[in-house]
């Protein structure tokens, strides 16, 4: 299936349970340069080495501490090396990491050259793959540099979560659980259900979810900041424990916490226990605060924070860093 999401630029994003060609998606005949997630199967990779035989192939690991302006730099040097022009395409090919790492560069090299994402991972699938966010991570702070600069195309192909390791599986249904809480009951109770495997219909009822955003607000100016939901503490947690917790596991803290109902929270904390997530790791606020001042959503010095009454119920808050840390006490 297909899913067009029409902002700033239209681009469309396939959904396919498994490519057997990438002729039906791209031209060929063209020259590409790949960042390859270093984790993804020989096996699954010879498509694109039979397919795209004039393209350089380049692989990365997919961790955070790769993701910053010295991968950026090497990234650039070889593109400008290798001869690549502003219409030549750049593709990435792996997880949320790879992804933003390699639409960064795209949105930078030559002031902009065309980007294609093919996800490989499930955050990348239900959350990275639509809205052109990209960007590395600085001084441990994280995402903090990088653009929203859509993709020239999306294409999620399905067989690639056969060898994503059950950990990264789960961790990444919480962006999807995330966006069913704000936005989707019906997709919120899959997770009820423990549905997990259930992908395709996560997967494409979170695209429509995130296009339907996106359409909105892709700069990020004020609908779209309701994705951040979980996220602001998510972020600070995550990186003041030098990226030991992961995203999905941060996240789902920054979920419980930012969840006023205790009826929904023990839902989600079923719900996590039956993903095997993480959760209940203790806070250090002495090490979360620099990064609460970090946010990227701060403004006249207060975070702006989602919290969530109910499903498909939101309200709004501005607290400064104090009065948050007061709140993460009694959390
Ligand atoms: N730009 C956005 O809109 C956006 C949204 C959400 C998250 N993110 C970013 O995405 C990152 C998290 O993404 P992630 O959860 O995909 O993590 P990740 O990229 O680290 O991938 C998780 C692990 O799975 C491996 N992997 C990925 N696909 C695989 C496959 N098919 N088979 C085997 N191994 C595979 C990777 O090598 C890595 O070890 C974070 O840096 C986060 O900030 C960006």
């Amino acid at each position: 299936m297909k899913l067009t999401v029409k902002a700033k630029k239209s681009y469309d994003v396939y959904i396919e349970d498994k490519i057997l060609s990438l002729k039906d998606y791209l031209d060929v005949s063209k020259r590409y340069f790949i960042v390859i997630d270093n984790n993804l199967p020989k096996a699954k990779l010879e498509l694109f080495k039979e397919e795209l035989e004039n393209s350089s192939f380049y692989f990365l690991e997919a961790i955070e501490e790769n993701k910053n302006l010295i991968t950026v730099e090497v990234i650039l040097e070889e593109l400008l090396n290798q001869n690549f022009t502003k219409s030549d395409y750049l593709i990435g090919l792996g997880g949320g990491i790879i992804g933003d790492i390699a639409a960064f560069v795209a949105s930078i090299y030559k002031r902009g050259m065309n980007y294609i994402y093919f996800p490989t991972s499930t955050t990348a699938m239900v959350d990275v793959a639509i809205g052109g966010k990209n960007g590395v991570n600085l001084l441990k702070n994280k995402n903090i540099i990088g653009t929203i600069t859509p993709p020239a195309k999306v294409i999620v192909d399905l067989s690639f979560l056969e060898s994503l390791p059950e950990k990264h599986y789960h961790n990444g249904l919480v962006e999807a659980i995330k966006m069913g809480m704000l936005f989707d009951k019906e997709l919120f109770a899959i997770f009820e259900k423990k549905d997990f495997k259930n992908i395709k219909e996560i997967v494409v009822k979170s695209l429509k979810i995130k296009k339907q955003v996106v359409e909105q607000d892709e700069e990020d100016q004020d609908y779209r900041n309701l994705l951040n939901f979980g996220h602001t503490l998510a972020h600070a947690i995550e990186a003041s424990s030098d990226y030991r917790i992961s995203h999905g596991e941060a996240v789902a803290g920054g979920l419980l916490v930012d969840t006023i109902n205790q009826d929904l929270k023990l839902k989600l904390e079923t719900i996590f226990k039956a993903l095997k997530i993480k959760y209940n790791y203790k806070l250090n606020l002495d090490k979360i605060k620099p990064y609460l001042y970090s946010d990227k959503k701060m403004k006249d010095e207060k975070i702006k924070i989602i919290l969530l009454e109910d499903l498909e119920k939101y309200t709004i808050k501005y607290y400064s860093v104090d009065q948050y840390l007061e709140l993460l006490k009694g959390a």
